[in-house]
């Protein structure tokens, strides 16, 4: 068993952390605040190559590895899980489920631009479209329809929670064409943001990755051409679960970078605050707490790491992606929890950073399945 990185996820986990330093850091309590898109962030983790980490150059990406890719994700998640939220969906949902199930011609397309994350010198994203007002993580219950009308497909329907949804170019949708099949009658298709028929909804009001931009998006007579399906009729919902095991990689290392940087930071306060004539880290109860948070944090790293490894060596990762969520959520919430305990009044305020981490962290237990939903892969996986 090895436990080293090597010289180029070294490398690249350098360049993240640079980056969400020196980029990132500035200006994040203020785009929190006043839920602000990460615009100038997204367009320089364009041009670092970090939008399609893991797709062929072939294909505009950087062909890294997926360690290398948690590497980068918890290193801008310590500092901005909204910059980390964008920066996975592109990746993990809507680049990788293009460069494993496109054709050719939509790789040439679409594919190439989203891994530059840029098109024409503007700002190219895309986004995952799976979520309904009354589908969430009962996703084969779609009410989007996609009706075939022999070279198109009709789409109408309304999806909720979209991140990326007001700044992303491309669509992923993923809707019912036969609901008389179930899983079997849903497909998944290209749609571009600009075409007649889509309206992009109201931003949402959000407790936290108030800079990410989570809109719901409509569609009214959308004609889908035929050749912008994915994959061969009746693939979408199987396509949709392949793609969030390999996404739920990208938010447990978003949730990992969350409780390591609350840890980082509850490091540094505990060594300089006094508190009873002694710095607080002498205090046995709160260096107890450093303890236990960096044993959760560790212990989320590794199952991270793993669950990378394995899909980077071709095995079937479902059930460690599902670990890996499952726990990192769970222990960035606590850690976060914690992070704030550690700052004591200080905590509570935006200046420490640690609050808005533990308002972060909620969401990385509820989007792309929630910690029930991921139990429920768990648990079916054992049992198996
Ligand atoms: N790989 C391949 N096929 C899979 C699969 C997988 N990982 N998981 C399920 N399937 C297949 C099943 O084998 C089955 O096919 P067959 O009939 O041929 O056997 C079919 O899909 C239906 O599967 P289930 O019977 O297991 O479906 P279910 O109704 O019991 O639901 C579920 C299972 C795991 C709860 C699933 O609905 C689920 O994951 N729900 C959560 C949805 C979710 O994660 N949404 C995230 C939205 S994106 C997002 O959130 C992005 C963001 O925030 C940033
Ligand atoms: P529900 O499914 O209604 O669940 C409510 C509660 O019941 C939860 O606690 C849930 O775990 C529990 N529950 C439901 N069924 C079961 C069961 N069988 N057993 C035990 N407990 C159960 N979706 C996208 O498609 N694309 C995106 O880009 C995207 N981005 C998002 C961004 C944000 C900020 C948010 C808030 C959501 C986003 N989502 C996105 C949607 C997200 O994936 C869903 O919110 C999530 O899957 C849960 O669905 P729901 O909200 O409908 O909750």
């Amino acid at each position: 068993m090895q436990f080293q990185l090597n010289e180029e996820q070294l490398m690249i986990q350098r360049a993240a952390r640079d980056f969400a330093q020196q980029q990132c850091l500035p200006g994040v309590i203020d785009r929190d605040e006043h839920q602000k898109f990460p615009l100038e962030q997204i367009s320089q983790l364009a041009d670092l190559g970090f939008m399609g980490m893991m797709v062929d150059p072939l294909y505009g990406g950087s062909g890294l590895d997926t360690m290398s890719y948690v590497l980068a994700m918890e290193e801008i998640s310590k500092v901005d899980a909204s910059v980390s939220v964008c920066m996975s969906v592109n990746n993990s949902l809507v680049c990788w489920g293009l460069d494993q199930y496109g054709s050719e011609a939509q790789k040439q397309q679409y594919l190439a631009p989203l891994a530059r994350g840029k098109k024409d010198g503007q700002l190219y994203i895309g986004a995952f479209l799976l979520s309904e007002p009354e589908a969430g993580s009962d996703a084969t219950s779609q009410r989007t329809t996609a009706e075939d009308k022999g070279d198109y497909y009709l789409l109408n329907g309304i999806k909720n929670w979209i991140t990326n949804g007001s700044s992303a170019s491309v669509y992923l949708v993923i809707a019912q064409t036969d609901r008389s099949m179930g899983s079997h009658g849903i497909n998944v298709f290209i749609v571009e943001k600009n075409w007649p028929g889509v309206t992009v909804g109201a931003k949402e009001n959000k407790m936290g990755i108030r800079g990410s931009d989570t809109h719901s998006i409509s569609f009214n007579d959308v004609r889908v051409p035929k050749e912008n399906r994915i994959g061969e009729e009746g693939f979408g919902f199987k396509f949709a679960m392949k793609t969030l095991a390999g996404g739920r990689i990208g938010i447990a290392s978003q949730a990992l970078g969350i409780a390591s940087g609350a840890l980082e930071l509850s490091l540094q306060y505990a060594k300089q605050r006094k508190a009873f004539g002694k710095e607080i880290m002498n205090h046995q109860a709160i260096q107890f707490k450093l303890a236990d948070m960096a044993t959760r944090v560790e212990a989320a790293r590794l199952l991270c790491l793993k669950a990378a490894w394995e899909k980077d060596n071709g095995m079937d990762y479902t059930l460690s992606s599902s670990m890996a969520k499952v726990f990192a959520s769970e222990a960035a919430m606590w850690v976060s929890t914690e992070a704030v305990q550690v700052h004591g009044g200080y905590g509570y305020v935006k200046e420490y950073h640690v609050e808005r981490l533990m308002r972060d962290a909620k969401i990385t237990q509820i989007y792309e399945g929630t910690s029930e939903v991921q139990r429920i892969v768990i648990g079916r996986g054992v049992l198996k």
